[in-house]
């Protein structure tokens, strides 16, 4: 099994997918956002360093973000699903080299990012931020609940509109021309995530076989 490297703009489905395939083929996920927000979590110096980034849609140094990252993965025992790094060229040269020797493809997830700011504001998710959830497209059982564990919906801090714009402007400038960089390596490929999120599933299982 190849390690999975998920790429698109905010709100394009990277975490909904993540969900959906480690539990169905044995992936384990690791997302950026959520090691960031569970450092932010602890309330320290530097937590709260990292929320302040954050909730203005900014991007954290790529120097934090990657010994996060490599803290908590072990590549000589499992296969993961890379959601949210790498997010400009230099953290995609970085994890050139973090799997250097392993086997991966970049799955981009294409979407016109005028379409997402409504997902977004619209996004709940548990809060223990598991669990992933809209009020329009994908919306819990029971008002306000986790399906899954019971727990209160949240709203993020950044899904506010006027974070979620400064987001897609941040997208725009650094993570966008990393597009090209996988593309011209020739291991990009492509899903319509404008389509419902079981096609979306569907499209990405049809590049894995
Ligand atoms: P992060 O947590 O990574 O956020 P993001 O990349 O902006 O992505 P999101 O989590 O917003 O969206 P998603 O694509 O996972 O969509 P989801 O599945 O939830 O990063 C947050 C912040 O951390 C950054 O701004 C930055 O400050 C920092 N950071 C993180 N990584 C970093 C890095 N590497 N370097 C530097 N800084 C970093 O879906 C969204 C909504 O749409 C949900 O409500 C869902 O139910 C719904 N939905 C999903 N799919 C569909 C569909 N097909 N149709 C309709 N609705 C759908």
């Amino acid at each position: 099994m190849k390690n999975l490297i998920f790429i698109g703009p905010p709100g394009c489905g990277k975490g909904t997918q993540s969900n959906i395939l480690k539990d169905a083929k044995g992936y384990t996920h690791v997302s950026t956002g959520d090691l960031l927000r569970s450092e932010v979590s602890k309330g320290t110096d530097l937590g709260r360093k990292i929320s302040d980034v954050m909730e203005s849609g900014e991007l954290v140094t790529d120097e934090l973000v990657t010994e996060l990252l490599k803290a908590n993965i072990d590549l000589s025992s499992k296969q993961y699903i890379f959601d949210g790094f790498p997010r400009n060229v230099k953290q995609a040269e970085i994890l050139d080299q973090i799997l250097e020797g392993s086997d991966y493809s970049v799955i981009y997830f294409k979407v016109d990012v005028e379409n997402l700011v409504g997902r977004i504001t619209n996004r709940r998710v548990s809060s223990d931020g598991k669990h992933i959830y809209n009020l329009i497209s994908n919306p819990p059982k029971e008002d306000g609940k986790c399906d899954q564990t019971g727990q209160f919906l949240i709203q993020r801090e950044d899904d506010k509109e006027e974070v979620v714009r400064n987001r897609m402007d941040v997208y725009s400038r650094e993570t966008e021309p990393m597009i090209d960089f996988y593309r011209s390596k020739n291991i990009l490929e492509e899903v319509d995530a404008e389509k419902s999120i079981e096609s979306v599933t569907e499209q990405i299982e049809r590049v894995l076989n």
